[in-house]
């Protein structure tokens, strides 16, 4: 089964509406919504929107061990993660499809791990994370892309903001000194999460402005122009992927 994160702008699928909604309950709470799985093309997909399905989670809150764990239970053996993002350089534009290969973690204050020495474990455990997003993921989606002639910039490194307000211009400039080039307040710890569970998983962003100080347009107004658009084209992307996707059996 293949697993969708759906993140700000897609917080519904319409063409999903066949799928039936499951919820689940796991060790850690509930997932943000009821998953929504079934079958398109033959395919079995399973869809969760990581915001709640009325958008109503801002990303500190969001139960990201919940929802991965209730991922893997309903039978899910990729994962998609769907992110909206700021970008830092300007060959990134707004609207971009972008397929990140690095992330730095700036978050603090979530609950960042399964292995967390409460009892609920049988021991701590390490994992290894120098490549944190999944090799075969990554590949179905960029061969999805040039087959249908989907345009995706291979290769960023996403830079994890706590949010939910957007950074100041000195942050961006610590985040460019840092060598990130797109920034979102979701990629962590949803990705070493997955990687725990040993979910192959990457991360599919959409630019939906340029990060601050770096536009001339207010930031809010230009992600109102741009997200609508920079979704339909990362749900055309992934519909197209979902055989590659299948196919790919991880490679972490
Ligand atoms: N910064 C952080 N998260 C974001 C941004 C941004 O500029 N745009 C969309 N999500």
């Amino acid at each position: 089964m293949i697993a969708i994160i759906g993140g700000s702008g897609l917080d519904r699928w319409p063409q999903l509406g066949a799928l039936t909604a499951q919820a689940v309950d796991t060790p850690y709470g509930e997932p943000a919504a009821p998953l929504l799985c079934g079958q398109i093309d033959g395919v079995a997909v399973c869809f969760l929107p990581r915001h709640g399905a009325g958008h109503s989670l801002p990303p500190h809150r969001i139960n990201y061990r919940a929802n991965l764990w209730a991922l893997k239970l309903a039978g899910a053996r990729v994962v998609v993660a769907v992110a909206t993002v700021g970008s830092i350089p300007a060959h990134i534009p707004p609207g971009a499809l972008v397929l990140p290969d690095q992330i730095i973690d700036y978050t603090h204050g979530r609950e960042a791990t399964y292995s967390d020495g409460d009892g609920t474990g049988s021991c701590v455990e390490h994992i290894e994370f120098t490549e944190p997003y999944d090799a075969g993921v990554r590949s179905a989606l960029r061969a999805a892309a040039i087959d249908n002639g989907i345009a995706l910039i291979d290769g960023a490194t996403y830079a994890a903001t706590q949010g939910p307000r957007l950074e100041t211009r000195a942050e961006i400039d610590r985040l460019e000194r840092d060598g990130c080039h797109i920034v979102g307040m979701t990629g962590m710890p949803e990705a070493a999460l997955a990687r725990e569970l040993a979910l192959p998983y990457a991360c599919l962003a959409v630019v939906a402005n340029r990060a601050a100080g770096r536009g001339r347009s207010s930031l809010l107004a230009e992600i109102e122009q741009h997200l609508a658009g920079g979704i339909a084209a990362a749900q055309q992307l992934l519909l197209a992927a979902l055989p590659r996707l299948t196919a790919t059996q991880g490679n972490p």
